[in-house]
This record gives C-alpha cells, structure tokens and sequence, in this order.
C-alpha cells in the first residue's frame, strides 16, 4: 500500500503525476479545510499546506501517521514548529524562488502608495477627472529619499537591489552587519525616525510580533510611507489606522494582514493605502516554481533522501 499525501490547495504549475508512483494522493483540485481537511489526511504520512493553513497541536493530534509537513511557501508562523520538533514531522518550505516576486510586489507597493496609483486609478474610473489642476492628487517624489528596511534578509535585499535604481538611500535593521553597497544598519527606532519609506521584510516569530507597534509607528518619521509584505502581525494595525486616518503617514502598500483574508474595515475606508491580498509570491512563475520546490521535496522524502530545505 503507497502511504497517503494529502494537499490542502490546487498548487499552480505542479504536476503531480511524477508522485502518483510514491503516493495515495488526497485533495489537490479543491481547498481543504477544517474538519474536510482533517477528514482526507487523517492517514496521512504527508502534508502540503500554504501560509493561511494552521498546522497546530490540535491538527497533528488528529493525523497520528504524518512524518512531513511540506509548506508551500517560506514563511512558516503557520506551523506550530515545537509541536512538530516534539512529535518528530519534518518541516520543509520554499525558501529563494519567491524573493524577487515578493521584492517586485514590495516595490509596486511602494511605488503605488507614493505616486496614488490605486487612488488615481478609481478616480479616473468614477468620472471624477473633470479639470487640469497641476496641485490635484500630488504624490511623494520617490528618487533620492531614504528607504529603511526592516528585516535585511533574501528579500530586505532584493528590495534594496531594486530601490538602488530608484537612487533610493537604503537604512536597515537586522542581528548582522550586511555588506551591501552603499546600505547602512541602523538600530531599529533610529531608521523610523529618518526613513521616508519603511519596508518590513521580517518573518513573522515571537520577537517581531507587533514589532511595528503603536509607541514605534508613533516615533516614524512625519509623511513616511510603511510597505508591508511581510506579515499582518507584525504591525500594529488599529495604531497604524489611527496614524494614516491622521494624516501622520502619508500611506501605505499592505499585502499581509493579521487575520487575513478579513482586511480591516478601516484600512478598506482610507484612500492613501492600497491593498493587495497578499500577492506577494504571486506571479504564475513564482508560484509554479514553488509548487515544483514542494513536490520535488517530496519525492526525495519519500524515497529516503535529506530534504534541501528543512525548517525541523
Ligand atoms: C510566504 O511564502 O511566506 C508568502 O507569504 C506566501 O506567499
């Protein structure tokens, strides 16, 4: 008997014919959650679950015969990783093929919330451009002011690559000094009070939750713009709400929120933030190759060899 894999999403771009020889496979076509989830892998040896799929001490209790849980994806909040360090599962994500689609998207944010792309756009499409006015709709010049960037990673860096050519000054914060041209570390609340624009590019852990909280959004430079690609809990939402509805921020781009997909309704009701839902690794090519990293991960799993990347 093949042990049985159960997929929580469709993965775009993954062809799971090359697993069919390896495994019973459950789901795949059609979102599983809750209790049709716990239903199809309840035999499971393997599990493939996305960013917005709890695995949590309650879910492992249920799937006694799971060894692998492999996350479509790099971030890996999701996943209760003691639970699964104690009941021996292996974690395995997507780490790298998402960097430069998730620094691409942090860009576009930026851009957007700087120049009123997505106000713009529903204006002209409301009928409400009726004159020439060279002081309506100004935005924030972008080239040549300083971008800080929280969380100096894979992506904090990619981000900083494609800022340089928008002559962007780049300010980080991270636990090491990084050589990148021209890039200086800062200790956290030093780089809000100077960035023009803050990028967060922090994995979501017990030390970055509410990391941008009320008292740090509060120390932000005046007129800054806050991109966030990271996670929702990393913010402070309601404090940054009051921060934007004040005019304190200028705005701000938001892919991730606390408890997505609800997106607060405060953030729905202001015109200087645009959101997108959680886009970040978004793009056919990107996701195809995530789907690619966790089915091969599978495979070589499944005929005994080392993962390449294991989180536990
Ligand atoms: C990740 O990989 O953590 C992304 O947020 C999912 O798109």
């Amino acid at each position: 008997m093949k042990p049985v894999l159960c997929i929580a999403r469709p993965l775009p771009g993954g062809d799971l014919r090359p697993l069919e020889a390896l495994f019973e496979i459950r789901g795949g076509s059609a979102p599983l959650s809750g209790a049709a989830l716990v239903d199809a892998a309840r035999d499971a040896r393997a599990l493939v679950v996305t960013y917005i799929d709890r695995v949590d001490v309650p879910l492992l209790s249920a799937l006694p015969a799971l060894s692998h849980v492999a996350s479509y994806g790099v971030g890996v909040n999701h996943i209760d990783l003691d639970a699964c360090r104690a009941r021996g599962v292996l974690v395995t994500n997507t780490p790298g093929v998402l960097t430069d689609a998730t620094a691409d998207h942090a860009m576009a944010l930026l851009l957007a919330s700087a120049r009123r792309v997505a106000e713009g756009d529903r204006i002209v499409r409301a009928g409400g451009w009726t004159a020439l006015d060279p002081a309506w709709m100004l935005g924030t010049q972008v080239t040549g002011k300083t971008l800080g960037i929280v969380g100096f990673g894979r992506i904090g860096q990619a981000v900083a690559r494609r800022a340089a050519g928008f002559d962007l000054k780049i300010l980080y914060t991270g636990p090491r000094e990084v050589p990148f041209p021209g890039a200086r570390r800062l200790p956290l609340d030093d780089l809000l009070a100077v960035a023009d624009f803050v990028s967060l590019n922090v994995p979501l852990t017990n030390e970055t939750e509410n990391l941008l909280s009320a008292g740090r959004i509060a120390r932000m430079k005046p007129g800054a713009i806050l991109v966030n690609t990271a996670r929702g809990s990393v913010v402070d939402d309601v404090a940054l709400a009051s921060a934007l509805e004040s005019g304190r921020l200028a705005a701000a781009g938001l892919d991730v929120f606390r408890d997505e997909p609800r997106v607060p309704e405060r953030f729905r009701r202001l015109p200087n933030v645009v959101l997108t839902p959680h886009l970040g690794s978004g793009t056919r090519e990107t996701r195809a190759a995530m789907a690619r990293m966790v089915l091969d991960e599978l495979q070589r799993v499944a005929r005994g060899e080392p993962p390449r990347h294991r989180v536990v």
